[in-house]
């Protein structure tokens, strides 16, 4: 048998793809000692866990995982409580709302950006653009004050690097649980006044919305927009971003997406399948359960590797290739957000924030292409992934032709 490589590796973090191969292949139920979790990583493992036909699975692990810095928020929920609380924001992050309300916002938020460096001629656009752009856009939907950006900026770093402290550095953590406390500090005063104030933003949204006569608590509101920072910002950001290192990795389909719009979406697909920003995400086992590799405890931690199921040769054709055209894959629609991998998850806890997504990624490459005609690799430049929990480019310098100021 293969050695099955270690999780927590510096080669992992290098390049989990090759480990991801032999976990698939050697070892599809892995029990992983230092997370205390069985390890699956094939897609038809996966896609059962994520569906849960049979409600075998619960998110309780959500419970330590991310309560502490968030509070509590629907990703730990199940079942009607699940169901009820979802429906009372799902609603703002789809159809006419997202339509009408927010994809002004959007194209605004990604225009500013874009506009501080497009006379410049050269850009880190994972540092000036990808990292910013979807928090600023939350920030915007909900009707925070912009003049707080960089605060928000500083508590979502720090949220990240909790939900990404495999090894359990008490400084991270300690950290993360401050900015729990000045989020709170920061928000609640916000949401009381806003209650007596409703206006037009996502904040005074989730404060109205009421579903069989369930409203949001003032704690509730804090801990999803707590959430929504972290959820929205780290995935959409690595997804932008890793749009651009593919395409720019291969400028054949670069060409194409330029001389076709209409591939943005299948680029977009692609990129969720080929590099997903989210790698790695848990559930509990209810019961026994059985599954391609074997049988996992009731009571379990379950880690689902959506980096190796989206590259699984049992259900893509040459699966690590990257290829926007592929027949295999259907890219999600403005009526389907169900995409065609495991990105976003599936079942009761599919991304909520789907249709979002793929609106600020879809406008910021169009815009972003629209700027720079000749965008292309800074010299010397070697694109370097990181991260094992969520993963994306460190950084994309890019070079193009300035416009005039
Ligand atoms: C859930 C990925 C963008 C908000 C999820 C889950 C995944 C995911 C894998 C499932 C978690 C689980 O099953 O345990 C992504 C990716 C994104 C993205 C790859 C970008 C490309 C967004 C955005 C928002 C958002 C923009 C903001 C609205 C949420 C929320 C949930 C969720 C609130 C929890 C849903 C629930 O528990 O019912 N996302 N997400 N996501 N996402 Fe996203």
């Amino acid at each position: 048998a293969r050695q099955v490589p270690d999780l927590l590796s510096p080669e992992f973090a290098a390049d989990p793809y090759p480990a991801y191969r032999v976990l698939r292949e050697s070892a599809p139920l892995h029990w992983h000692e230092a997370t205390g979790s069985y390890v699956i990583s094939r897609y038809e493992d996966v896609e059962r866990v994520f569906k849960d036909r049979d409600g075998e699975f619960t998110t309780e692990n959500y419970a330590w995982q991310v309560e502490p810095v968030h509070g509590r928020t629907i990703l730990s929920l199940s079942g009607r409580e699940h169901a009820v609380r979802r429906a009372l924001v799902a609603p703002a992050f789809r159809g006419r709302d997202l339509q009408e309300r927010f994809l002004p916002v959007i194209e605004r938020d990604s225009r500013e950006l874009i506009d501080a460096f497009r006379h410049t001629g050269s850009a880190d656009l994972v540092t000036e653009y990808a990292t910013r752009f979807p928090i600023n856009v939350i920030v915007d939907m909900l009707g925070l004050d912009k003049a707080d950006h960089a605060r928000f900026h500083r508590w979502y770093t720090s949220v990240i690097a909790y939900l990404g402290n495999l090894s359990g550095d008490p400084e991270v953590t300690a950290a993360g649980e401050r900015t729990r406390e000045e989020f709170a500090a920061y928000l609640l005063p916000i949401v009381r006044e806003r209650r007596d104030n409703l206006g037009d933003d996502l904040l005074s949204t989730l404060c109205a919305a009421q579903v069989d006569g369930v409203q949001m608590s003032d704690e509730d509101i804090k801990a999803f927009c707590s959430l929504l920072l972290a959820a929205g910002g780290e995935t959409t950001d690595k997804a932008i971003a890793s749009v651009f290192a593919n395409l720019l990795r291969h400028p054949d389909q670069l060409a194409a997406v330029r001389a076709d719009r209409g591939l943005v979406a299948r680029a977009f697909a692609e990129t969720l399948r080929y590099t997903p920003p989210v790698h790695m995400i848990m559930r509990q086992s209810a019961t026994e359960v059985r599954l391609s590799g074997g049988t996992i405890p009731a009571g379990a931690t379950v880690t689902c590797l959506i980096g190796a199921a989206n590259r699984d040769g049992d259900r893509y054709r040459d699966p690590d290739r990257f290829d926007i055209l592929r027949d295999d894959l259907t890219p999600s629609t403005a009526f389907s957000a169900a995409a065609d991998h495991l990105a976003f998850a599936l079942g009761r806890h599919f991304c909520v924030g789907a249709f979002l997504a793929k609106a600020e990624v879809e406008t910021g490459v169009n815009q972003l292409l629209d700027a720079m005609p000749d965008m292309r690799l800074a010299d010397g430049h070697e694109v370097v992934e990181q991260g094992v929990f969520t993963r994306g480019p460190r950084s994309l310098r890019v070079r193009f032709t300035p416009v005039a100021r």
